[in-house]
């Protein structure tokens, strides 16, 4: 079994990013030593169908690294990797698209959402899913755990796969299989999911040197409420209490009854919310700063995972080849 997924480095990290997938990522790691598990990645050509502009997008790739690391992510127990450090890649995603009908592709909802957001329809964003087909067949991996909004795509591979392996009569890619995270839809601060097209995010990391009342003000106090006061009964599966359950089941259960028989206001739990955020991401935040001195030890990373990732993405693209009679020299792909 490989469980394999990627980030793209397209803007700061929110809590939508980190309940809805990096938490997991992190909980599948291997055991240590075993980190062939689990393959990471940061989905930097995907984030070229939206970002132009070279020095924010190696700002943006740097960042992302140091997230994830500052997150858990442990390089002795999964393989952490830039996306563009595999080449071979885009090269499948290459064969891929000649054997993928442009009718499969047209029913993308992802593509015609971000056309119907304004952005440019180029051939990047229409092919945005084959790409993404070549990230997961090319490590053979067989379990990719996705947001709600990701499932499409997979499923796009699953028929990649097949038609591939169809179109050359040989069994080269397998079947893989998404899974979603316990939380699939986080709620912003308007309510509607955390995204951040929509403006509605709260960072992971608060930005260095806030202090908590700005972090209060600038990320909890606007979340959007009702009127109900203070005595008033509230609504257990509201914003606010569901962010409060993502950010400490524990505490949440223990004030759920309360918030529901009325007599707390919406004030009240707004500022448990913020206490439970400081308490689970300052430390991290520290942490991350920690990483961040460090560059020379997150290149390492990145480098040591792409070194394991292209070995078997290396071997996969050779057997890919060679079911489609495309030839290269022997020395042309080391
Ligand atoms: N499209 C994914 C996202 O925006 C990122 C991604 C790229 C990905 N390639 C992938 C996720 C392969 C899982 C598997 O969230």
């Amino acid at each position: 079994m490989r469980i394999l997924s990627g980030v793209q480095p397209s803007g700061t990290l929110h809590l939508g990013n980190y309940f809805g997938a990096i938490q997991q990522h992190v909980e599948l790691q291997g055991p240590p030593g075993h980190s062939e598990q689990a393959f990471y990645f940061i989905a930097n050509y995907h984030t070229l169908t939206t970002v132009h502009d070279a020095e924010r997008m190696r700002a943006l790739t740097r960042d992302v690294a140091i997230d994830y690391l500052a997150l858990g992510l442990d390089p002795a127990r999964a393989t952490f990797f830039r996306q563009s450090d595999v080449p071979e890649v885009c090269e499948l995603a290459w064969l891929l698209s000649c054997c993928v009908g442009r009718g499969l592709l047209e029913r993308a909802h992802s593509y015609k959402d971000k056309v119907a957001r304004g952005l440019e329809p180029t051939m990047g964003l229409f092919n945005y899913p084959v790409l993404m087909a070549a990230d997961i067949l090319i490590y053979r991996s067989t379990v990719v755990p996705v947001g709600k909004d990701q499932q499409q795509h997979v499923e796009m591979a699953q028929d990649m796969a097949a038609s591939f392996n169809a179109a050359f009569g040989k069994q080269v890619l397998l079947r893989p299989e998404w899974r979603f995270s316990q939380a699939p839809v986080v709620p912003g601060t308007d309510g509607t999911k955390m995204s951040k097209s929509y403006g509605n995010t709260i960072p992971i990391f608060p930005a260095p040197g806030m202090t908590e009342k700005q972090i209060f003000k600038t990320s909890f106090a606007g979340i959007k409420t009702d009127s109900k006061g203070v005595d008033e009964p509230k609504d257990a599966s509201d914003t606010l209490m569901m962010l409060y359950r993502l950010l400490d089941p524990q505490k949440a259960a223990e004030f759920e009854p309360i918030y529901v028989k009325g007599g707390v206001g919406y004030g009240d739990i707004k500022k448990r919310l913020c206490d439970a955020y400081i308490a689970r991401f300052m430390p991290l935040a520290a942490k991350r700063q920690e990483i961040a001195s460090n560059e020379t030890y997150v290149e390492g990373v990145l480098e040591e995972g792409a070194k394991r990732a292209r070995a078997v993405a290396m071997q996969v693209m050779a057997e890919a080849r060679d079911a489609t009679g495309i030839v290269v020299g022997r020395n042309t792909h080391r």
